[in-house]
């Protein structure tokens, strides 16, 4: 029997209190929520999915990692997440190290649930913070002020050990001064992970819209390169490593759900717009896609017990793809399956040496690493290594 992959199971919710200008996932603004309808759907297209996963790949199922992502799942009631967990309990053999995490928006309403949460099993929290500044908090539209992050992580810390926040740099005007300045109010808070991501514009946000119409809405390229550099240095000299191209964490304190997605291993994708992929045998990776629209997929999974609008067998090509470009997003690098080692049909190899030559990639026979000073270019690597 082969090697079996980790699991883990993505839970999406996609409502938010307001939707910011930048964002692209699948989140839409919603009052009425019928609990029960969607309490429902959920359990049902979990048990669906744990049956596919079964019947696929014939593993016991040892789940590694549940995560709760928007939208904002920590306005989630709490009986759902908890109906959840139970039937989570129910279908799968619990890792003894399971780690559970909920996304989570720092206004001061949700508050009042993260102890909740934590009475029935969540023991990681992941604070969308953002920023220090309330100027850019403005900027970015954001429904909080600065001093509802600092009431949300002295609630957050009396509470859980894994602590984690997202921040957002590369907003026009700031420079190495002002972020700097910001990085040095983040360490103190000790959080055990810190996601600090260069804003990007995504087509389809408000954002998009207006750089169309000519508003500059982020930092030059070089600038974002100095900004880039400052995160690394300064988290790095706090104690935070970086182990993704945009994620730090201090010793143990890894993301372990993320990290099931960077080393191609296998998660059950449930709620509107989620993926799911898992290894069936060696090269044979199978991928599942829920529909986008709330509605639509309450409504599906009321018809026929599940959401699923794609799921199919990935191409090998495909599969290739994802393990190069989730896999070097990690600074560890990938070990490369043996059915992928040397294969020109899927990794250019002239450009494998090119780049080991330029000081950008570290390559032996089944390891590929992105360097220092390849991460920064790491979009062009990766389209460059995939034929
Ligand atoms: C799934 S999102 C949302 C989590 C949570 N609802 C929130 O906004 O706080 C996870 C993270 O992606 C980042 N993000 C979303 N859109 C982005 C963009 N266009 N550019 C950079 N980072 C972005 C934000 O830091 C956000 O916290
Ligand atoms: S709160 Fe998060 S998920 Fe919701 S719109 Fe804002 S960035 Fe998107």
């Amino acid at each position: 029997m082969p090697k079996q992959n980790k699991l883990g199971v993505y839970i999406h919710w996609p409502f938010c209190v307001s939707k910011c200008p930048y964002c692209d996932f699948n989140s839409h603004v919603e009052k009425d929520i019928d609990v029960e309808q969607w309490e429902f759907a959920y359990l049902s297209e979990l048990r669906w999915m744990a049956d596919i996963y079964r019947q696929k790949t014939q593993y016991p199922s040892v789940l590694h990692t549940v995560f709760f992502g928007g939208g904002t799942p920590s306005l989630m009631p709490v009986s759902i997440v908890e109906r959840i967990l139970e039937t989570i309990e129910e279908l799968f053999i619990l890792h003894p190290k399971i780690e559970v995490t909920v996304e989570a928006n720092p206004s001061s309403s949700e508050l009042d649930n993260l102890s909740a949460f934590k009475s029935i099993g969540v023991n990681r929290i992941s604070f969308g913070a953002q920023s220090l500044n309330t100027k850019t908090l403005n900027f970015l539209g954001r429904a909080h002020d600065t001093r509802d992050i600092y009431k949300a992580l002295d609630v957050a810390f009396g509470l859980f050990n894994q602590v984690s926040a997202d921040f957002i740099y590369g907003i026009p005007g700031q420079n190495i001064g002002s972020w700097e300045d910001e990085l040095s109010k983040i360490i103190k808070f000790d959080l055990t992970h810190i996601s600090a991501y260069q804003l990007t514009i995504e087509p389809g946000t408000q954002f998009y819209s207006r750089s169309k119409k000519g508003e500059k809405l982020t930092c030059d390229d070089d600038t974002i390169a100095d900004l880039y550099d400052l995160t690394t240095n300064v988290l790095s000299s706090h104690g935070y490593e970086i182990y993704e191209i945009s994620n730090y964490a201090r010793l143990n304190s890894q993301c372990q759900h993320n990290l099931l997605y960077w080393n191609a291993q296998d998660w059950l994708g449930i709620g509107p717009g989620a993926h799911g992929r898992f290894t069936m045998t060696e090269n044979r990776r199978w991928h599942s896609q829920t529909r986008r629209s709330p509605d639509g997929w309450l409504s599906s999974v009321q018809k026929e017990q599940h959401g699923i609008e794609i799921q199919n067998e990935d191409y090998i090509s495909d599969f290739a793809k994802e393990i190069i470009v989730m896999g070097l997003r990690l600074t560890s690098g990938i070990e490369l399956p043996d059915w992928l080692i040397g294969k020109s049909d899927f990794i250019n190899l002239n450009w494998l040496d090119e780049f080991e030559k330029d000081g950008f990639i570290t390559f032996n026979k089944n390891h590929i690493r992105v360097t220092k000073n390849g991460r920064l270019h790491l979009n062009s690597i990766v389209s460059k290594l995939l034929n």
